[in-house]
């Protein structure tokens, strides 16, 4: 059995609507000034397709960065908590929009940590069950379920889908090591109650996704969380803070990542942050975010990237990837969203009309 899982693909696919804090400021009780100092975020995107969409552009893109086309693909896993369907799976709606016919496929709802823990799945996948060709995907249209009367919990989320592809290799490469958890005592602390089997199907609001959220609970959790997470990571790697190139952490808050880089004594400078442009894309932050850092040139071969997240659940996890040999990609695939004519504001006009 292979030793490692090299990364050797990545894309990611951002729908192009955008939605300001100012557009924002015109259908709720708030401010471009309370959400950029709260959150640091300043716009997200607003998707006019489904979640598997965005996942099968991002994954094609993915697969041409490491010069394979979707047959060849014999694993597909799909993390997301805003599935286009609960039956099937996103992944089956993915396999069939990228002809990935090969793959088995299946689902992982983590929350916002759901990219590390697909990653950490497929890894162990590929090292002992004889996987060849893993796709890894992170996607959400949150948007789309938001409640537009709650304000603390709409502001902060946006759409998006990234993806990579894991390739079995002998070298030292690929995530070396990974922790994860979860504190079901606080699960409260971040819910939607009134959507699934626990609820009361007759209730008038059934079926609405309100998500129901304590911010400042979830605040001290995810630092706390991620911290404990990263040094039995770095510990089981041997590792200090000084070995860390880059940390490409969750997006949730930019307050939440400073102190993460705090605590770890890394200045922001090696730390990844594009929650400014897309909000909190829950289980996309990370993929995004890294795809973003390789275009930007800020991944090296041979470079140790931490990552840590923390979501629903409460979920927690860190890993860190020694990066492989290569950080251009060998394709540019042609995958495209359809056209979007639409203002964020406009897709989301009956979304806006039924929740206020
Ligand atoms: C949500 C979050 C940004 C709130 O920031 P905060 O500094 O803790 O703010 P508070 O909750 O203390 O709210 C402060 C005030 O702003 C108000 N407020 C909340 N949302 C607002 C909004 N969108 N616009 C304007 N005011 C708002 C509150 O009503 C409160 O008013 P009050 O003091 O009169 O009661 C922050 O707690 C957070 O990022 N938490 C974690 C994020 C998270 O869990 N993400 C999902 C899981 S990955």
């Amino acid at each position: 059995m292979p030793k490692y899982a090299n990364i050797t693909g990545w894309g990611k696919c951002m729908p192009p609507a955008v939605m300001t804090n100012d557009d924002m400021a015109t259908i709720m009780d708030t401010s471009d000034e309370w959400i950029t100092s709260r959150s640091g975020i300043s716009e997200r995107r607003v998707s006019h397709v489904p979640a598997s969409d965005l996942a099968s552009v991002a994954g094609l893109r993915a697969l041409a960065a490491a010069g394979l086309v979707a047959e060849d693909v014999d694993l597909l896993i799909v993390a997301t908590c805003t599935p286009d369907t609960v039956i099937p799976s996103t992944a089956a709606h993915v396999q069939k929009k990228m002809g990935a016919a090969n793959a088995a496929v299946f689902d992982l709802n983590a929350g916002c940590s759901g990219f590390i823990y697909s990653l950490s799945v497929a890894t162990s996948m590929i090292r002992a069950a004889g996987y060849k060709k893993a796709l890894v995907i992170g996607c959400e249209r949150i948007t789309w379920f938001l409640n537009w009367s709650l304000r603390d919990s709409a502001v902060l989320f946006g759409d998006g889908a990234g993806a990579v592809v894991l390739e079995p290799s002998e070298k030292e490469s690929g995530l070396l090591a990974s922790h994860l958890g979860c504190e079901g005592d606080a699960l409260d602390a971040l819910i939607v109650s009134n959507f699934g089997t626990a609820g009361d199907r007759f209730v008038e609001n059934y079926g609405n996704f309100d998500v129901n959220f304590d911010g400042r609970e979830i605040f001290k959790r995810a630092v706390r969380g991620m911290a404990r997470e990263i040094r039995k990571v770095l510990s089981d790697l041997e590792f200090s803070n000084e070995d860390i190139d880059l940390i490409i952490p969750h997006q949730a808050n930019a307050r939440i990542i400073e102190s993460l880089a705090h605590h770890l004594s890394v200045p922001m400078s090696q730390v990844v942050l594009n929650i400014q442009n897309y909000g909190n894309t829950s289980a996309a932050t990370i993929p995004v975010a890294l795809v973003e850092a390789l275009d930007e040139g800020r991944i090296k071969s041979g470079d140790r990237l931490l990552l840590a997240a923390f979501g629903a659940g409460l979920t927690r996890g860190a890993g860190l990837i020694r990066w492989g040999e290569r950080t251009t990609p060998l394709a540019q695939s042609d995958a495209e969203l359809p056209p979007c004519d639409q203002t964020a504001l406009e897709i989301l006009s009956d979304a806006i009309k039924h929740t206020q």
